[in-house]
């Protein structure tokens, strides 16, 4: 029997993408989105970043630009910039790296899988569990040929990060050349991250085991306002597995690589514009040409090349000191406004004696919390109160504002009491 395109079975709808669009179809007064990862100002408005209005007006006076197509690989300058700011300058000048643009964060990661799924073909890909919501669907995709295992990642009675299960799994079940996703910062969606200690630890087994570490960095800059601090798991684990071999001192006893999938989608406010990179770091500069040949190849099948717009507007900002400092204040006011809501959160909860330890609001980082409140009660959240969350209990704390706080509060703790 030949196939009919009429007898494909019908695909849930996106999760996240559903529920933005069943938040903008709900006419009642008093509704809230908590589901989407994206930055709101204290009005729940989206914001453009001051730095990148500059930078837009620096465009848009700059008569001769044209709009050419992009080389394969992206904008050349826009590229050092992002390597620099994810490595830090020092390393990023001389890490063997090979860096691409991509389809923001997303397409990173897809190119990553694709890449690794086929020259690389480890036996497994480890995710955290709980993660992003497209990991799966990303490595499904990009390299079905690889097995597809989860690492435990959260304690879920104790609201903590489950450092102890994600060692021991990895150390007792990941296998040479095997890759592991790590989030660079601001866990999504726990909001829960290793400490620098913990980081450590995690970078030894990987150089042990010559683990491939697949680093998505969505929020550098995002979760504590400093760029550097956000980026010190990624720029550990490069030094530690990587940093000796620029020098080709050792290079067979590191791993076989590692990789970040960058995006500018949130530190930058640049969603719709679609920024990012793939930076591949390998242990001998002499590989670097078939892979980014390989890599290279796979980009002009998929989109030939690559967004012009959105990539000039980080590499003007990156490259001006002057914007660069704008933007480093922007990433502070966005921060600091999510600190604040998950401390105003956490008290407005707790006015109630019988609301429980909600202190996991403040420990945890970045612009999502998982609340532990139960699939029936945020059904319950979406349907009694019109409050929009995720069905696994996760919150975007950026749908938090001085004027709906109580409002989300008084919800928590009436559906925690059915
Ligand atoms: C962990 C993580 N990775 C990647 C992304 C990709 O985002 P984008 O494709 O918009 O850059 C997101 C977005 O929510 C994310 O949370």
């Amino acid at each position: 029997m030949p196939i009919t395109l009429g007898d494909i079975p019908q695909q849930p709808r996106d999760e996240a993408f559903a529920l933005t669009a069943d938040f903008k179809a709900d006419n009642h007064p008093n509704k809230v989105s908590l589901s989407a990862g994206v930055y709101r100002d204290g009005d729940s408005k989206p914001w453009v970043l001051s730095s990148v209005r500059e930078a837009k007006r620096i465009l848009h006076e700059t008569t001769d630009l044209d709009h050419e197509y992009l080389p394969i690989q992206g904008l050349d300058s826009f590229l050092d910039a992002a390597k620099d700011l994810i490595l830090g300058k020092e390393a990023a000048a001389t890490a063997n790296a090979v860096s691409l643009q991509t389809i923001s964060g997303t397409g990173a990661n897809h190119v990553g899988a694709a890449f690794l799924g086929q020259k690389l073909q480890p036996k497994n890909v480890f995710i955290s569990d709980p993660t992003w919501s497209n990991h799966h669907l990303v490595w499904t995709v990009g390299a079905p040929n690889v097995t597809q295992r989860k690492y435990p990642y959260y304690d879920f009675s104790n609201h903590t990060l489950d450092f102890d299960g994600m060692m021991s799994t990895l150390e007792a079940e990941a296998e040479e050349n095997d890759v592991v996703i790590l989030h660079a910062c601001s866990h999504n969606p726990t909001g829960a991250d290793p400490s620098r200690e913990q980081w450590q630890s995690l970078a030894r087994l990987f150089k042990q085991k010559k683990l491939f570490a697949f680093f998505d960095s969505a929020y550098q800059g995002f979760a504590t306002g400093d760029v550097e601090a956000d980026g010190w798991a990624v720029r550990h684990f490069q030094q530690t597995l990587f940093g000796e071999c620029s020098a080709e001192e050792n290079p067979s006893s590191a791993p076989p690589g590692m990789c970040i999938a960058q995006s500018f989608a949130k530190n930058f406010g640049l969603y719709g514009e679609r920024v990012g990179a793939f930076h591949l770091i390998l242990p001998r500069q002499t590989q670097a040409d078939g892979a980014k040949s390989e890599l290279l190849r796979l980009v002009r099948a998929e989109i030939s090349n690559p967004p012009l717009f959105g990539a000039r507007i980080v590499q003007t900002v990156l490259s001006d000191a002057k914007l660069r400092a704008m933007w480093e204040n922007d990433l502070r006011v966005m921060s600091s406004r999510i600190t604040k809501m998950r401390s105003l959160l956490r008290q407005a909860i707790e006015e109630d004696p019988n609301s429980g330890d909600w202190s996991r609001l403040e420990s945890q980082i970045g612009m999502f919390t998982f609340t532990g409140l139960s699939e029936n009660q945020v059904l319950r959240l979406r349907e009694v109160h019109h409050i929009y969350l995720m069905n696994n209990g996760r919150i975007s704390l950026s749908g938090v504002n001085e004027g709906n706080v109580k409002y989300i509060a008084e919800a928590f703790n009436e559906v925690s009491r059915q």
